[in-house]
């Protein structure tokens, strides 16, 4: 069986005051929700990481980083490497969202070293890719897809996939309100999974977690994640209420 994860990244968002009551609020609010083998994932802006770890300690709470350099340190002012990472308590990085793609020029290429480096430094990899709109309406999106994950991800092999969870998020569907539909979602997911199978045969592609990100809410997240082949979600705005949060949890 694979693991079902529910994810919220908070980008931009909160401060520290806002970080501890967000985490001290789904601590108390998970505690009464029975989640078997369900992961639930934070990740907060990197000042204020360390709080946070330090606050999600022995709740069912992981706490993970929205990015990381590629190098192993230097002169890159701005920037976070793996060991800062690892020496906080962090065990995992999401990579390659596409804000991260759009607005700070994160290429297939630089996204293949962040997860060489990522893995080579045993941290585990949330990694984000999906179609923009008008690949969508030129019917482009399977093949945009594919691109990248054959760009970023193919070269690894089966030991490293096992520390890779996927994240499909259409950016269209991104803090726009408009989701994917579930059918939509099971069609990429779906097709994803055919690509791991091909590449690495279906005994790995079962294995793998494949997250649906996108303007997921509480009122369609159970619909969603009911699909096979999705297997969880990457939440935004949605994972900033703890009650909202909690809902999406509550639906897998
Ligand atoms: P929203 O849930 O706000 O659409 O954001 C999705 C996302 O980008 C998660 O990484």
């Amino acid at each position: 069986m694979r693991t079902k994860i529910v994810a919220g990244n908070w980008k931009m968002n909160n401060n520290l005051d806002e970080t501890k009551k967000l985490i001290k609020g789904l601590k108390k609010s998970i505690k009464k929700t029975s989640l078997g083998k369900t992961r639930v994932i934070v990740a907060p802006t990197f000042v204020n990481l360390y709080s946070a770890v330090k606050r999600a300690k022995k709740s069912k709470i992981e706490v993970v980083a929205q990015n990381m350099h590629q190098a192993k340190n230097g002169a890159f002012t701005g920037e976070i490497s793996a060991d800062m990472l690892l020496d906080i308590g962090i065990k995992t990085v999401i990579l390659g969202h596409s804000e991260r793609r759009t607005y700070f020029g994160e290429t297939d290429e630089i996204l293949k070293n962040k997860v060489d480096t990522a893995l080579e430094n045993n941290l585990e990899v949330i990694f984000c890719f999906g179609e923009l709109l008008e690949d969508r309406k030129s019917d482009n999106h399977f093949k945009v897809v594919e691109n990248q994950l054959k760009k970023a991800l193919f070269h690894l092999n089966k030991k490293d996939l096992k520390n890779i969870i996927l994240a499909y998020e259409p950016v269209w569907a991104i803090g726009t309100g408009e989701t994917a539909s579930p059918e939509q979602a099971q069609e990429m997911h779906a097709f994803i999974r055919s690509l791991l199978n091909e590449q690495y045969g279906e005994k790995t592609s079962n294995g793998v977690s494949i997250l649906y990100g996108g303007s997921v809410k509480p009122t369609n997240a159970k619909e969603i994640f009911s699909k096979p082949d999705v297997d969880g979600g990457l939440i935004g705005g949605a994972s900033l209420k703890v009650d909202d949060f909690t809902a999406i949890i509550k639906s897998i």
